[in-house]
């Protein structure tokens, strides 16, 4: 049970009805539901198609739309890229150039980014201000440069107002940037980890207004769109897991017992050294690029319960609690035993912004607060959510950078909830989370920044100009205004 801050006493002042609040709580608590695996369990995980780029270029058509499916053993509905869940992962190299004709057969407004990749967000680049209306199709074309860092990216919707909902209806897909020289593995998966909650009859359920300031957390949660699959290997063998956190607000705090696990990257690029570990917590939007070496036996991929607070009159009984640990996969080990996979050769190490002259320092504080007219109405009425005071307005630049230089910003939260906070194009280095300095080079494209807490990041603002934007991948929040406009010129 989480006592009630000061903080939080005000803002249940703001909310007018102390009443309202307790049914807040009541509401909240019945979306702490149980997560495991239902029809479908244990089948052999299905790897979404892929598509390879070859002498630089991949090509293709991607269209949206909604179709007949089983998610979870369950006949639904979702919105699918292509037909499946997750949409085709892409293949890419640095240097290539990717085309895509975006085809939207929804009947309503839709566009596409490619999270965490750094590429140009002007014209049909990685561009979020393009609407592409129902019926319509945008040609969309990304160059990566030369030099672009391996690892794992996603794409999905950003069409402001909608990107949770879409999300949350299944369009998303996984993106590879390949290794320059390959590891040894004998086998790669890539593990899109989404959730959602379908309806009586299908659909995606659609979330409440409590819901989307909790941030939604579906009912089930899928990996490749299946419940608790199944993956196998031999005693010894050494598998490539590719683990793309697509929930809109839920955040995966990974383990599995039994089996070696060693993050070789997180977001965008490589580690130096492979590092050992144990758990692995993906805030919303995040990626692992793991390796998993097999022994005997089998072992359960779980997401932990993982506490990312709560608004006031939750009580500590926030979106996440209550809830034990969700079973995301099995992984059986049997047979006879493999050849040893050999080590995995070093990186060369990248540069470290810490040394670099740092041009301006920025402060973005992430706020959440009573809105004009409060909750005093009723269930009607939403929170605030802010940077730097201002809700998200497309036509407003909020953050002018000089192209090329490097700027220290630090996000602080004055809200009793964490907010992964997410930087497109450019990847940021963390230097500072909630007082800890980092002793090493660790790059990510989304930070989570906790309840009442703050992060420096450094970022070098290089390559490309253009305007583009940072969020809260609580999509949810993101929806609701927790978004502002960066403009490098
Ligand atoms: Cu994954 Cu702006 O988003
Ligand atoms: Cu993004
Ligand atoms: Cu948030």
């Amino acid at each position: 049970m989480r006592p009630i801050s000061r903080r939080d006493a005000l803002i249940l002042g703001g909310l007018g009805v102390a009443g309202t609040a307790a049914g807040a709580a009541g509401l909240w608590w019945s979306l702490g539901s149980t997560v495991g695996p239902l029809g479908g369990a244990g089948l052999e995980l299905r790897n979404p198609p892929e598509l390879r780029s070859a002498g630089g270029r991949l090509q293709l058509r991607l269209e949206a739309a909604r179709g007949g499916l089983d998610v979870g053993g369950r006949r639904a509905l979702p919105m699918l890229y292509n037909g499946s869940l997750p949409g085709p992962t892409l293949r890419l190299r640095a240097g290539d150039e990717l085309a895509i004709r975006l085809v939207n057969s929804l009947a309503e407004p839709t566009n596409l980014h490619l999270h965490g990749l750094h590429v140009s967000p002007q014209a049909n680049g990685d561009n979020v201000f393009v609407t592409v209306n129902p019926g319509d199709s945008f040609d969309y074309s990304y160059r990566l440069p030369a030099g672009h860092p391996p690892g794992v990216y996603w794409y999905h919707p950003h069409h402001h107002g909608l990107v949770a909902g879409q999300i949350f209806a299944g369009l998303f897909g996984a993106v590879i940037v390949e290794d320059p020289e390959p590891i040894n593995v004998s086998a790669e998966h890539v593990l899109v980890v989404s959730d959602t909650t379908l309806d009586f009859a299908g659909n995606t359920a659609a979330a409440s207004p409590l819901e989307r300031m909790a941030g939604r957390e579906g009912e089930l949660v899928l990996v490749n769109g299946q419940s608790s699959p199944l993956l196998t290997a031999r005693p010894g063998e050494r598998q490539r897991w590719r683990i793309i956190n697509a929930c809109v607000a839920r955040f995966l705090r990974l383990r599995m017992d039994g089996q070696q696990l060693d993050l070789i990257g997180m977001d965008s690029g490589r580690s130096l050294v492979p590092e050992a570990v144990d758990e692995v917590l993906l805030a919303p939007g995040n990626r692992a690029d793991l390796l998993v070496t097999a022994s005997a036996g089998e072992s359960v991929l779980q997401a932990l319960p993982y506490d990312r607070g709560g608004m006031a009159g939750m009580m500590g009984q926030g979106p996440s609690a209550g809830r034990g640990a969700a079973a995301l996969a099995t992984f059986r080990v049997s047979g006879e035993s493999a050849a040893s996979p050999g080590t995995v050769a070093a990186r060369p190490a990248g540069e470290d912004l810490r040394t670099a002259a740092e041009a301006a320092h920025r402060q973005l504080v992430l706020a959440m607060g009573a809105g004009a007219g409060g909750m005093g109405g009723g269930m009607g009425g939403m929170m605030r959510f802010s940077i730097n005071g201002r809700e998200y307005s497309e036509s407003r630049t909020d953050t002018i950078v000089p192209a090329g230089s490097v700027e220290e910003w630090t996000v602080v939260n004055t809200s009793p909830m964490d907010h992964p906070f997410h930087l497109h194009v450019w990847p940021m280095q963390l230097i500072d989370s909630d007082g800890r300095a980092l002793t090493s080079v660790v790059m990510r494209d989304v930070v989570n920044v906790p309840a009442n807490g703050r992060v420096t990041v450094r970022i070098a603002f290089r390559d490309f100009t253009g305007r583009s934007v940072y969020h809260c991948h609580i999509l949810d929040h993101e929806d609701l205004g927790m978004m502002g406009v960066i403009e490098v010129r």
